[in-house]
């Protein structure tokens, strides 16, 4: 079955094409963040309405990539798309949870192009949908294209990634998920698809959001995740590094706790005491990047750790755009071998995958196949990760 996948809950507009969940035929992905970048953060106008400009050139795109190796090389142009969308069996978007101007685009876009197509349509929930990038296995020769200026951060991040996911067997259940965007953080334990349960979660700040705001004290662009991980990478690659266990300047908050939840919120507030206020010189940033990243990464590790110790499921699957994050995956890995002997598979998307991208939303699409009725989709800004669509 071959899906094509809407993606708009936040700042990327995004499409793609997967097929039986776990082949990529194209993606495309045109971010508007470097728009956000001077301010710091997203201005959700800004983003709807830019949104509204990419949504119909990505979904061609990702259809003329898609096909264009069945059908011969294909100029981008309508007088293609019947042709092309009689080859997808289902289309796919996301409900919530995001912004609701954004959610709109591509709730009501892929609305009308089912209705137009008749073509079934499946809502996805963005969140649980993060975890299904772990299905999909990378084709190297797959058509794909990242637009705009998303794109060069993503490939910088593929290329700089250092940690390689050695796993290439599909995910096994029962599964531990921890979901890590710039909005959420969720644990959830897995016993199959469609069946979730929420063991526990950030009480207020995302992690996502920790390295966003923390990168603005540091006078670092947005999104500060990249530019946080880029900056430690410096500092690792320094004389001045000499051992992981040194990095402590930073509170790790809950981490003694039995509980499965985080807090970040105030991690913010001990990074400005650090300042005192002011933005740090250029020289200093890349060791209070190290800094920070190795708090956030500590308190992620520790807590799910205790959960697949309590829980001992098959899999660990880690989603989500701070999952792309170089030092979160090596400490896992690590962690895993030396406590748990291995006894867990651990899974971690390519960094490209992890962030907001279309292909986990086919993929989840795929593995719950539930078309609704057009009138039943529609945009969620706080649907939760086991909430019903
Ligand atoms: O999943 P995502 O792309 O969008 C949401 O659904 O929110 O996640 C975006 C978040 C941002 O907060 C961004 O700073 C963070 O993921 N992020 C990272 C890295 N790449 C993206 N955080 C840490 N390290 C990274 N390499
Ligand atoms: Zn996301």
């Amino acid at each position: 079955m071959k899906i094509l996948g809407i993606e708009t809950s936040c700042d990327e507009t995004a499409a793609a094409v997967v097929e039986d969940g776990t082949k990529i035929l194209s993606s495309v992905v045109a971010s508007s963040s470097q728009r956000h970048a001077k301010t710091g953060g997203i201005i959700p106008e800004v983003a709807a309405r830019q949104q509204i400009k990419s949504i119909i050139p990505v979904i061609e795109q990702a259809l003329v990539k898609a096909f264009e190796v069945e059908n011969g090389k294909l100029e981008a142009g309508f007088s293609h798309l019947p042709l092309l969308t009689s080859r997808i069996d289902a289309l796919a978007v996301t409900v919530g949870p995001g912004l609701i101007g954004s959610l709109l685009v591509g709730t009501e876009t892929a609305k009308t192009l089912a209705y137009l197509w008749k073509k079934p349509i499946v809502g996805v929930n963005h969140l649980a949908a993060h975890i299904y990038a772990n299905f999909i296995s990378e084709n190297p020769k797959s058509k794909y294209q990242n637009t705009e200026q998303g794109s060069r951060l993503r490939r910088k991040q593929t290329q700089n990634s250092k940690f390689k996911n050695q796993n290439s067997k599909l995910p096994e259940f029962p599964a531990l998920a921890l979901v890590v965007s710039g909005g959420h953080t969720d644990l959830v334990l897995m016993k199959g698809h469609g069946k979730l349960k929420w063991i526990g979660g950030t009480r207020d700040d995302a992690a996502g959001e920790a390295f966003d705001k923390c990168a603005r004290l540091l006078g670092l662009p947005y999104p500060g995740g990249p530019a946080i991980s880029a900056e430690a990478e410096k500092f690792f690659n320094s004389s001045r590094f000499t051992d992981h266990r040194s990095l402590t300047m930073f509170p790790r908050p809950m981490i003694g706790e039995s509980n499965f939840d985080w807090s970040f919120s105030g991690l913010k507030t001990s990074v400005l005491r650090q300042l005192n206020g002011k933005t740090p010189s250029k020289s200093s940033v890349p060791m209070l990047a190290v800094e920070i990243q190795e708090a956030i990464v500590d308190v992620l590790v520790e807590k799910t750790l205790r959960a697949l110790k309590k829980f001992k499921p098959r899999s660990l699957l880690l989603a989500g755009g701070v999952a792309a994050n170089n030092r979160l995956a090596e400490k896992f890995q690590k962690k895993i071998s030396k406590e748990l002997h291995e006894k867990v598979s651990f899974h971690v998307p390519p960094p490209h995958l992890c962030t907001d991208n279309a292909t986990y939303i086919a993929a989840y699409a795929h593995f719950n196949f539930n078309p609704a009725d057009l009138k039943k989709i529609s945009a969620n800004p706080q649907l939760t990760i086991t909430g019903e669509i």
